[in-house]
């Protein structure tokens, strides 16, 4: 049985900071935390507008972390000479822009006419392994292998989404066969996007996806695991406090 990765996605801890543009939460401790808790990597997307992540938190993440970063940028050009200047380990190109999607939200490699090749071809001469964040269609797949990916990540937010156990089946099974077809075409198989502790366990199971992307769930929970004892550190600070000044 291969070891299935956990990447830990710090974007949002970056957002929770940003709404009072200081330096807390730190997404580098939240970085540091996450490996000690057992995360194989750390994700973060520096998007074209700086809403969360900052050049400077990959800045610190490129020189600080021992576990590997996985870069997640736009296909630009601004993105990919910050990628080079940073050599991550990997870097996945995701859509930004609703040109650049399918109709889901994944990239659109297969109707790219060629233009993301360039952006696969210069990461990997820089020795970046290059993922790209696609929906579960073959095509998609055959594209991605065609202009030289080493990895597919693929999209679950519509497995995450469905809204009845049938359209979250239908999504699982086509999970599952797209996740058959990467080892057949030779890509590794990542996936990522919405999941959850409910959504998690069966793409968990799909034996030939190698690495799960997640975020946004994680950083929400921690709110419910970890506030209870940031209000009772608090609670204790603010009685010494008292007691000390009578
Ligand atoms: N994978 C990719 C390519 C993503 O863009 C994201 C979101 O930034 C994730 C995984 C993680 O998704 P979530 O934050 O919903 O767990």
């Amino acid at each position: 049985m291969k070891h299935l990765r956990l990447g830990v996605n710090i974007d949002h801890v970056a957002t929770i900071r940003n709404a009072r543009g200081g330096v807390h939460p730190d997404p580098m401790r939240a970085a540091r935390l996450a490996e000690a808790a057992g995360a194989d990597g750390i994700t973060a997307h520096l998007r074209e507008d700086r809403r969360h992540i900052s050049d400077a938190d990959i800045t610190r993440l490129a020189e600080e972390l021992t576990i590997p970063l996985n870069l997640e940028i736009a296909a630009t050009e601004e993105m990919l000479a910050i990628a080079l200047a940073h050599k991550p380990n990997a870097s996945c190109l995701v859509p930004e822009k609703r040109a650049e999607r399918t109709t889901e939200g994944g990239l659109d490699v297969a109707g790219g006419h060629n233009s993301l090749r360039y952006y696969v071809e210069s990461l990997k001469g820089a020795g970046i392994r290059v993922s790209l964040f696609v929906e579960a269609e073959p095509r998609q797949l055959e594209a991605a292998k065609k202009i030289g990916a080493h990895i597919v990540e693929i999209h679950t937010g519509a497995y995450c989404d469905a809204l009845d156990a049938a359209a979250r089946a239908h999504e699982l099974e086509r999970i599952q066969k797209a996740a058959v077809f990467a080892e057949e075409l030779g890509l590794e198989c990542h996936a990522g996007h919405g999941l959850t502790y409910d959504t998690v366990a069966p793409i968990a199971a799909i034996p030939t996806i190698v690495e799960l992307n997640i975020g946004h769930f994680l950083i929400g929970e921690a709110i419910f695991s970890g506030l209870e004892p940031a209000i009772r550190k608090m609670r204790s600070l603010m009685d010494d406090g008292r007691r000390s000044g009578a």
